[in-house]
């Protein structure tokens, strides 16, 4: 199998997770892009849907599903989202797509995080994958300073905006051993916006695509 058709068996494998919930939050990048296609076929049962970027906004209303406004909604049952990295504590390295600072407000809101990835994203240790990290754009290389005493090389992602008008620096380098100290570090950096691990608040299933199943963990 490539590693697309894993994206698409695991997208699929997420779609009971969101029958009969109603407002559901939903994440971005290609392996979301084939949920929401899988959406589709059940959008009668979907109330709406939180989205996490531009993107992700645009598919959903091409098959019909109505975009909500978090703050009109309270808190959500379930947000469904890919990942760049997973480690076996469901930790997780996001903002690949650059929604990273959408995604991990859906997160907070959500009772439950379905993670969904193929099996390349399943590590050890998190921090093969560059880490991104939204800055304001003023504080671009104060923050990039800070991020090089922690041990990490920040890469300024050029002609590169976020959908919330800020600029992404991918740290690469940095070996995440202990990932919810270094997610309270980095967040407390001036100029941060977020940070790209999301381990104190982590995925409560993970759906991995691997050869013709999918791992529930
Ligand atoms: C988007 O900003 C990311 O957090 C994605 O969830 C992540 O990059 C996974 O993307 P793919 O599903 O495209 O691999």
């Amino acid at each position: 199998m490539t590693q697309d058709e894993l994206k698409q068996k695991v997208a699929q494998a997420a779609v009971p997770y969101v029958r009969d919930v109603g407002i559901i939050g939903v994440g971005t990048g290609s392996t979301v892009n084939h949920f929401i296609d899988y959406l589709a076929d059940f959008k009668a049962d979907i109330e709406g849907a939180v989205s996490s970027s531009i993107v992700s906004t645009e598919r959903l209303k091409k098959i019909g599903i109505p975009v909500l406004d978090l703050n009109a909604v309270g808190n959500l049952d379930v947000y469904v989202d890919g990942a760049d990295e997973v480690n076996p504590h469901k930790h997780m390295v996001k903002g690949g797509g650059g929604a990273l600072t959408r995604e991990k407000i859906i997160a907070a809101a959500s009772k439950k995080f379905v993670c969904i990835v193929d099996e390349t994203k399943c590590v050890d240790v998190l921090g093969a994958f560059p880490l991104p990290v939204e800055v304001i754009p003023m504080a671009r290389s104060y923050v990039a300073r800070e991020l090089v005493k922690l041990g990490g090389q920040p890469v300024w992602r050029e002609n590169y905006i976020t959908d919330n008008h800020n600029e992404i620096l991918d740290v690469h380098n940095l070996s995440i051993i202990e990932p919810t100290k270094l997610e309270e570090i980095i967040n407390n950096i001036v100029g941060v916006v977020t940070v790209g691990i999301f381990a104190l608040r982590a995925a409560d299933i993970v759906l991995i695509g691997k050869g013709d199943e999918v791992i529930t963990r």
